[in-house]
């Protein structure tokens, strides 16, 4: 099932916080519009399903992209120490993609990194060319034994994992 359209146009009295590629950290009454948002992605496997009670418990790591009322885009930071954090929950409203929001959000999470001390990101992911893109370099998997005790090791496809370790300095 596609994703509703979104109508990306601002009126005349849009502020200006809320005109397309605004971004702020998530509140919980974003997590309904966050769910549908994921969805699709998580159909494709392209995401990790995340139910609203994981959400709403870690909805401080999530920043929201905001065109007007609707939420067109996400992503979270996940910390696993003191040097690194993953970056994850990454998605663009399919009507967005390819407009530069996926930039925005990843840019959005490295300064948070940043103003928080860590000194990497990595991302486990099915689109490593975006993130070479947007300043990532492919990584070894073995580096982030942590992300792999936490979810791979629970994941359904871990016997034919088909994502790619990335990582960028912050
Ligand atoms: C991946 C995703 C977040 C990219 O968002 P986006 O807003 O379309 O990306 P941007 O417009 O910011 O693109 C930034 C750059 O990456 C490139 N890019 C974007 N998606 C790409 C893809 N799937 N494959 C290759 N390159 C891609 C763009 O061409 C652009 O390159 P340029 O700046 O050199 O011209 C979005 O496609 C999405 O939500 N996908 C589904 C969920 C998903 O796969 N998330 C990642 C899980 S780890």
């Amino acid at each position: 099932m596609s994703a509703a359209p979104i109508n990306l146009a601002p009126s005349p009295t849009t502020p200006h916080s809320l005109l397309p590629g605004a971004v702020r950290g998530a509140v919980l009454a974003d997590v309904p519009q966050l769910l549908a948002l994921m969805a699709p992605f998580v159909a494709s496997g392209d995401l990790l399903p995340r139910s609203e009670y994981d959400l709403c418990r870690h909805i401080k790591e999530y920043l929201v992209v905001e065109a007007g009322e609707a939420i067109v885009g996400c992503g979270s930071l996940k910390i696993y120490s003191q040097e690194l954090a993953e970056l994850a929950a990454l998605a663009v409203h399919e009507d967005c993609q390819g407009t530069g929001l996926g930039r925005v959000v990843v840019e959005a999470l490295v300064a948070e990194a940043r103003a928080l001390g860590l000194q990497k990101v990595f991302a486990l992911t099915r689109k490593p060319v975006f993130f070479l893109r947007v300043g990532f370099a492919e990584a070894d998997k073995a580096e982030f034994p942590l992300k792999v005790w936490a979810d791979c090791a629970r994941c359904p496809r871990q016997a034919c994992c088909d994502e790619v370790a990335v990582a960028r300095q912050v």
